[in-house]
């Protein structure tokens, strides 16, 4: 198993680190265009296997996609993070410039290779990067709900003052501080409905909390954050590569699933060895319906930015 990190920022570096402490693949190469850093970083994270006993190999390429050949995986982080007060859609143009030269490249080297996509906006990004390279839409993930689901729980965890292991919950719609829509009313502790442990005003705050989740981090950090979104990559890519069919929420083209068509956004799927297998439908209220179209119709303006 050969995995490819392309992008050795905050975000493709956490996400090589613990795609390298789980031993997903016997190597993992680190990519990205600024001389030097990957190696770096890669050679950096190799010196933790003689403290930690991990056989994962990670190998650094300053932009070279012959290293690359013949992966199963990979990963692009590449782009622009956004600074405090910026939106994920204020990155478009810089970073479909990116990530359209980044598929192209992936895709010449590692044909069969499962694509999951993390750079923001990151729906409109996969979408991008479906539309520009005609990879099989199986083959294709967006990394967003996956990260968001987990801050949701995180924020139900903290407000039960509970573990966040015995949360169970969703977010999905488009991954944008507007359009995401955190699935309060199936969220449970242990299989018990969440409501019958906080109030509705106490849920409602959890759901706000959770969409500007990323903007609070930035607000602190002063740039996006990356243990969550490196470990909620991670996560995708061990249920891929361990075929674990976990279901997590990711951006995936629907072609009339939840009544949308031509747009990829967060929806559960099953993901296991050959990419996203099937999506779970789920039985979405009046509300939450008018939510995910709503997000759907914020998600197709911003692919519409794309001029494909
Ligand atoms: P960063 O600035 O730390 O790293 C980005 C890296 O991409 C830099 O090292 C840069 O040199 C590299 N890069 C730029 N152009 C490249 C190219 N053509 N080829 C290869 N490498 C290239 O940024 P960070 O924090 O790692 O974020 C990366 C992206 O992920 C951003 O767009 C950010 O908004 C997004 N993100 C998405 C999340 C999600 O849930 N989908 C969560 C967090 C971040």
């Amino acid at each position: 198993m050969k995995i490819t990190v392309v992008g050795a920022g905050a975000v493709g570096a956490t996400t090589a680190d613990n795609i390298i402490r789980r031993e997903l693949a016997e190597e993992v190469v680190l990519l990205d265009i600024k001389e030097g850093v990957s190696e770096g970083k890669a050679l950096d994270m190799y010196q933790t296997a003689a403290l930690l006993g991990f056989n994962t190999k990670p190998v650094g390429s300053t932009n070279d996609y012959e290293k690359t050949k013949g992966s199963d995986v990979v990963v692009i982080t590449s782009g622009l993070p956004r600074k405090p007060g910026m939106t994920r859609e204020e990155l478009i143009g810089i970073n479909a410039g990116i990530v359209k030269s980044v598929t192209d490249n992936i895709l010449k080297y590692s044909p069969k290779a499962i694509v999951v996509v993390v750079s923001n906006p990151m729906d409109t990004m996969t979408y991008l990067a479906l539309k520009d390279s005609g990879i099989p839409k199986k083959r294709l993930i967006g990394m967003g709900g996956a990260l968001d689901s987990a801050r949701f729980k995180t924020y139900l965890a903290l407000e039960m003052e509970v573990s966040p292991n015995d949360i169970h919950g969703m977010v999905i719609g488009g991954h944008g501080d507007t359009t995401m829509i955190p699935l309060t009313r199936l969220a449970t502790y242990n299989g018990i409905p969440v409501s019958r442990f906080l109030s509705a005003e106490k849920l409602e705050k959890v759901a706000a909390d959770t969409m500007v989740g990323g903007a609070t981090l930035t607000k602190l950090i002063g740039t996006s954050a990356w243990y969550a979104p490196g470990a909620a990559t991670a996560m995708i890519v061990e249920s891929i590569v361990r075929n674990q069919k976990r279901i997590v929420p990711c951006s995936v083209y629907l072609n009339g699933e939840y009544g949308q068509k031509d747009i990829c956004m967060g929806v559960p799927v099953v993901i296991g060895r050959t990419g996203w297998e099937k999506i779970i439908s789920l039985r979405l209220s009046d509300a939450e319906k008018a939510a995910f179209e709503k997000s759907a119709e914020a998600v197709r303006n911003m692919n519409a930015a794309l001029n494909l």
